[in-house]
């Protein structure tokens, strides 16, 4: 079945057939009025000439038979030979356009004519002169020449009369009338089908160097060189799919000023009426059921902070995995509810996952699996054919959900992390004119890691079946180019940064995240000086404690027992802190089902503990170690509460809390320690970088944060905060989405062209 996409080409394919059509048909009724104009001014003129040329003809006619006759009837007058003269005359009167003959006498004695000599015509009546005369006369209705010649003997003198009938005169005029008339239509007509072959021929050669530069455009490593010329129409076709290639050359964020009226702007002009959807396994909202009845809770996930306002400025629909005790309460029937409850922008559709598939697909294969190998974290993984299985029937299940929502066959679909792989050919199979744009939120590992995942190719194949497929930096594109490159047989366009499998073109391209600008959860903050007070009462550390802050996830990728081992590295190396030094450690309990996370969270209270002894004749413990759930309002005072703040992953796609960070310091005060294994690290070089696995070092740059002048806290803060306003989750969208909106018009082009060639005659 054709999609409305392809409809929608081969219309306008059609229109570009049609017009030739049209043009010719216009030209044709010119070429037909030109024709008729140049006939009703030139036939007259024709025959005017025919006639006059005609006439000319009988006068001379006329004046060669006088002189034939001349002699013999001027010595028959003379002999007074009436009889011979009668003889002669219709003789001469023979000739089928003479009409009569006559001698007509100047004194008035009878007149001699031949027998058919009209009777109206008599020698009165004809006018003559001294010399030869003719004039034109109409007899019975028709029209004559009479010519009339001076005649004389030695006794008398008269004039030869010659009546000629002149209507043959009329029939060549009428006749070189008809063919003028048709000679100029036949003229003007192969002309005009001259033309018509010339434009035909014109538009062929147009539309073959049109498909020709579609195709070239489209060839994977051809240099501009290798082209021969087709003249300036190709290098204007040429002009105009460059302007539509992808990535790096459209747009560039730095010069629009991002936020969501800019990515609402942007998708009603790029996108008009796509339907946008996002499918991520984790919910924006989840509802649980707790003490005071049905709970509202935002999860601590970098991919919701950064997703949930995109979602807001777009509208659209948010597939997600129904994980709360009490999501099926607040559904309608087809799994849908409008969000953020409070307000609602967009619609998050739920489906439900059993608890055996969600241990196979998200504990398993995911999080057991995908996740550690993909973070450098030196934690095992693990794979599990069930896990495999139980991920492939949950991939399915998704799939089906964005193909039962969409009432478009080419909405945009946004597909989210590790958790769905294999959705995006999935998705490619059943609705080939989605635009899919596929976000890898974590880092992709090098060829030789990966190569240990034993269902390899499935994911990379599942993958590829994806428009764009997008990562946090240009180095993990590498490493995804490099690993299709080892493990699928495919075409690789390094040049474009374009993997084709199957016939389809996946775009491989970096979009950093990050958060929103300015942070929702800064809006109801209280100044920096009172936030500070605030927590530190709340947490019993003194006010002239400095405090550290360390916010996450509890996960082993980041780096949450080698900052506890830093500060007891600074405390050793620098004494004076203790009792003027807190870490304070929000750590939210996350897939607490698998034992790598229950022992890290076991390893994380010993350690703490363990320091917090080595310290106990301290009045304030080096290390508070809260492990709970923090919303984003009590995370924002947290922040804005401390000196410093310290991400110390070992290994991150992006990062966001350092990000977030950054946006909670209006004051532009604070230090940011920052992994160098964490994708921020690439964009923001004023924090102080470290590397986690080095814990006297950290612990010396811990050190120097907390002794840093603020002048310098203050420089290197709104250098990033620059960099975090400008490069904020609009712009990371936004990109996504201008570069989704180029793939489509270039895929518009692709298929006109595609159906020219096909349709076309050969
Ligand atoms: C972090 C990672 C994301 C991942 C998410 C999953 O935000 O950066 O890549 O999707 O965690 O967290 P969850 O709690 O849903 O397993």
């Amino acid at each position: 079945m054709a999609t409305p996409s392809r409809h929608w080409a081969r219309h306008s394919f059609r229109n570009l057939r049609g017009e030739p059509a049209t043009i010719l048909a216009k030209y044709g009724a010119i070429a037909a009025l030109i024709a008729l104009v140049a006939s009703l001014v030139l036939a007259p003129i024709v025959t005017a000439l025919v006639e006059d040329w005609s006439r000319r003809d009988v006068e001379l006619r006329s004046t060669l038979v006088f002189n034939t006759i001349q002699e013999p009837l001027v010595r028959m007058l003379a002999n007074h030979e009436t009889d011979r003269i009668q003889a002669l005359f219709e003789s001469v009167a023979t000739d089928a356009r003479v009409m009569g003959v006559a001698f007509c006498r100047d004194d008035g004695a009878p007149e001699i004519s031949s027998k058919l000599m009209p009777a109206s015509l008599t020698c009165e009546k004809i006018s003559r002169s001294d010399t030869e005369s003719f004039s034109f006369v109409k007899v019975n209705g028709r029209n004559t020449l009479i010519a009339s010649f001076p005649v004389s003997t030695r006794e008398m003198s008269g004039h030869f009369i010659i009546v000629h009938d002149l209507s043959f005169a009329n029939q060549r005029g009428a006749e070189a009338r008809k063919y003028t008339s048709f000679l100029l239509a036949g003229v003007v007509l192969l002309s005009g089908l001259f033309a018509m072959a010339l434009v035909l021929i014109l538009i062929r050669k147009w539309l073959q160097t049109f498909r020709k530069a579609v195709k070239d455009a489209s060839m994977s490593g051809r240099k501009s060189g290798d082209t021969v010329g087709f003249g300036m129409l190709d290098r204007e076709l040429r002009q105009v799919l460059r302007q539509l290639k992808v990535g790096r050359g459209s747009v560039d964020g730095e010069h629009v000023d991002w936020g969501k009226d800019t990515l609402r702007r942007i998708i009603d002009a790029e996108l008009p009426g796509a339907e946008v959807f996002v499918v991520a396994n984790r919910e924006p909202y989840i509802h649980n059921r707790g003490d005071h009845g049905v709970e509202l809770q935002t999860p601590a996930s970098g991919l919701v902070s950064a997703l949930e306002p995109v979602m807001r400025a777009c509208g659209g629909t948010w597939i997600a995995h129904g994980s709360g005790t009490a999501d099926r309460e607040v559904v309608d029937s087809g799994d849908r509810i409008r969000v953020p409850p409070d307000a609602p922008e967009y619609t998050l559709k739920r489906i439900w996952i059993s608890e055996a598939e969600q241990d196979g697909y998200y504990y398993g294969l995911a999080n057991e699996g995908l996740w550690p190998l993909c973070h450098l974290a030196f934690t095992r993984p693990t794979f599990r054919d069930a896990d495999w299985r139980q991920y492939q029937t949950i991939n399915e299940r998704f799939a089906d959900a964005v193909v039962a929502e969409a009432k478009s066959p080419n909405p945009i679909v946004l597909v989210q992390d590790y958790h769905f792989a294999l959705l995006p050919r999935m998705l490619r199979e059943r609705m080939p004119g989605a635009t899919i744009i596929t976000f890898w939120h974590i880092p992709w590992p090098n060829s030789e890691t990966f190569g240990i995942f034993p269902w390899k190719e499935d994911i990379i194949n599942g993958l590829l079946g994806s428009t764009i497929m997008g990562f946090h930096t240009q180095f993990h594109c590498n490493n995804f180019l490099e690993t299709v490159d080892r493990f699928i047989e495919s075409r690789i366009d390094r040049e474009q940064e374009s993997v084709t499998l199957k016939g389809h073109e996946t775009f491989v391209r970096p979009y950093p995240i990050s958060i929103e600008w300015p942070p929702a959860a800064l809006k109801h903050q209280k100044d920096v000086a009172t936030c500070r007070k605030d927590v530190r009462e709340r947490l019993g550390i003194s006010q002239d404690c400095k405090i550290a802050v360390g916010i996450e996830r509890f996960d082993y990728t980041k780096g949450v027992l080698d900052r506890m081992r830093a500060v007891e590295s600074m405390l050793d190396a620098h004494p004076e802190w203790i009792n003027r030094f807190t870490l304070v450690q929000a750590a939210a309990p996350t897939r607490s089902k698998l034992p790598t996370y229950r022992d890290l969270q076991e390893e994380a209270l010993r350690v703490a503990e363990e320091i917090n002894q080595k310290y106990a004749s301290a009045t304030q413990p080096p290390i508070k170690l809260i492990i709970r759930h923090h919303e984003p309002a009590e995370v924002f005072e947290l922040f804005r509460a401390a000196d410093a703040c310290v991400v110390s992953s070992l290994h991150d796609g992006m990062n966001l809390v350092a990000k977030e960070f950054i946006a909670a310091r209006d004051d532009e005060m604070g230090v940011l320690l920052l992994s160098s294994f964490a994708g921020a690290s690439r964009e923001l070089s004023e924090a102080l970088i470290i590397n986690p696995y080095d814990a006297l070092s950290m612990g010396e740059t811990l050190h120097h944060a907390l002794t840093m002048s603020e002048s310098e806290q203050h420089e290197r803060m709104r250098l990033m905060r620059d960099q975090v306003r400008s490069r904020n989750v609009y712009r990371w969208a936004g990109q996504m989405l201008l570069d989704a909106s180029s793939i489509r018009k270039k895929q518009r082009i692709y298929e006109i062209a595609a159906i020219s060639q096909a349709e076309a005659p050969r």
